[in-house]
């Protein structure tokens, strides 16, 4: 398919951003077309195989998790997290209840690969899960879903009745001694929800605010019971692994980040879309597919990992490969794999107040840095891009940025720090400007009108 045809199939289906046969070796999205998300449909595709290797075949626990510590899957919801590592923390001898976790409420503005994940090929999410269960020995499972996708939401519960029904969930599993029950759960739309322990409070019926860590979860997570937490890609990835073998999948991307990484590529490009590549893709190879910035614009920057990674000019994205190591080393994150695309319209000054408002109104409260701090941000870029600025307000924005990261209950506060401190220090003469020229029109204000906390920040 040529770029023509995708677009006109982009423009065609909507909200379907998948199905442009764009990737390069899919192993998530390979055969999708929208309409196979069934269980026949997965059988079909090598569907419930892994499952089926390991029971027959007597694999042990402690064998699954090896294979997929020797994949390098790396936790796709975010930090990167080593997925086989993570796992063996789960005490499994642990006498009382155990629980595995999916987290697919996917709120980081500029991602969008999870919901299509679930719509679309719903059971390899419930096969990873039975697997990860199986190697953790819990034997009680959910997948918290994002509030604001409930037809996703009703998808997955069909998918889980298929599964139930032909004996891949529930006591007994294909007549091994193996038990997982596993439910779905929604929430209602809070981003903070997706933070790992405010979604434990949500799944336990409480207002969704983050838990001081530690205890981490794999000690005292759900109802205070030893709980494991993977990302609905994460848990995506599985079945491929225990099928092909974890050297295959390390093999299929770098050393330390094995397999393939779904990104979410959006804003300026010309094709929107997710975009399964293997890790260590050139950056250029990934805004290729994507069918380059918009036609007569030039590369600006970009946010590689959704809203909370630093921006990164297009001189340093150009020479970057994506994956979690190279884009550290070029000073942000690769986070949920949210490429977000700016080309040289982009005013960063608007942006950043876009960011800032964002962040502020997701704060959850609970600590003073972030609520007080976030609102302070805001106001402040506020103020300069409404042609209020004063020559003090980025000392001003940095001082607050430190007061913030590092010093909160949970990674919000850093997810607000951050892009703010990297927008500044890649982009001041934007913001120079701007507070010079309020300078200079002192006398004949020009602008919106500014609110009264911008002024007074
Ligand atoms: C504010 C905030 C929001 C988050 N949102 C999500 C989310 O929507 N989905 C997700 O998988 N992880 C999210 N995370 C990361 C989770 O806390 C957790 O690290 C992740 O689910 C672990 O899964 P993984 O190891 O498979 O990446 C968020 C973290 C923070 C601080
Ligand atoms: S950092 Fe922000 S979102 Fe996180 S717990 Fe504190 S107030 Fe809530």
């Amino acid at each position: 398919m040529n770029a023509a045809q995708v677009l006109a199939q982009f423009q065609a289906t909507g909200v379907q951003t998948c199905f442009h046969g764009r990737h390069i070796n899919p192993q998530i999205y390979a055969g999708l077309d929208g309409t196979n998300w069934r269980l026949k449909d997965y059988e079909a595709r090598d569907g419930y195989k892994a499952l089926r290797k390991i029971l027959s075949e007597g694999t042990t626990p402690d064998q699954v998790i090896a294979t997929v510590k020797e994949s390098a899957l790396r936790g796709r919801g975010g930090a990167g997290f080593p997925t086989g590592l993570k796992w063996s923390f789960m005490p499994r001898q642990f006498p009382g209840q155990k629980y595995l976790v999916c987290n697919s409420d996917e709120g980081e503005p500029g991602t969008c690969k999870d919901r299509d994940l679930l719509q679309f090929n719903p059971h390899i999410v419930i096969e990873g899960m039975i697997i990860a269960a199986y190697a953790m020995g819990t034997d009680v499972g959910y997948n918290y879903i994002h509030g604001e996708i409930f037809q996703t939401y009703q998808r997955f519960e069909e998918a889980l009745e298929e599964a139930r029904a032909a004996g891949y969930l529930g006591d007994k599993i294909l007549g091994s001694e193996f038990n997982f029950q596993l439910h779905a759960a929604h929430g209602f739309g809070a981003y903070i929800c997706g933070e790992e322990t405010a979604l434990l409070e949500s799944l336990e019926g409480k207002k969704g605010q983050p838990r001081f860590k530690p205890p981490f979860p794999a000690s005292f997570g759900l109802y205070g019971k030893p709980t494991t937490i993977n990302n609905t890609e994460t848990f995506a990835a599985v079945p491929w692994i225990i099928r092909n073998g974890g050297q295959a999948y390390l093999a299929c991307g770098k050393p330390n980040n094995g397999g393939t990484k779904i990104y979410s590529v959006s804003g300026d490009v010309e094709l929107p879309g997710n975009y399964e590549v293997p890790l260590g893709t050139p950056f250029t190879k990934l805004l290729e597919l994507a069918g380059g910035v918009r036609k007569g614009r030039q590369l600006k920057a970009v946010i590689p990992g959704g809203s909370s990674a630093p921006v990164l000019p297009a001189q340093i994205m150009n020479e970057c490969t994506m994956d979690y190591d190279s884009i550290a080393k070029a000073g942000s994150m690769l986070g949920s794999g949210a490429v977000i695309v700016m080309d040289d319209t982009r005013c960063m000054v608007e942006s950043l107040k876009r960011l800032s408002y964002f962040y502020m109104h997701e704060s959850c409260g609970q600590c003073t840095p972030c609520r007080e701090g976030t609102g302070w941000l805001w106001r402040v870029v506020d103020r300069i891009h409404t042609g209020h600025g004063k020559p003090s307000d980025l000392a001003l924005l940095d001082s607050v940025a430190d007061n913030i990261q590092g010093r909160t209950i949970c990674a919000l506060g850093d997810a607000a720090a951050m892009p703010v401190r990297a927008m500044i220090k890649h982009f001041r003469p934007e913001f120079e400007a701007m507070i010079q020229k309020a300078a200079q029109s002192t006398a004949q204000p020009q602008g919106a009108p500014v609110s009264t906390e911008a002024r007074s920040a």
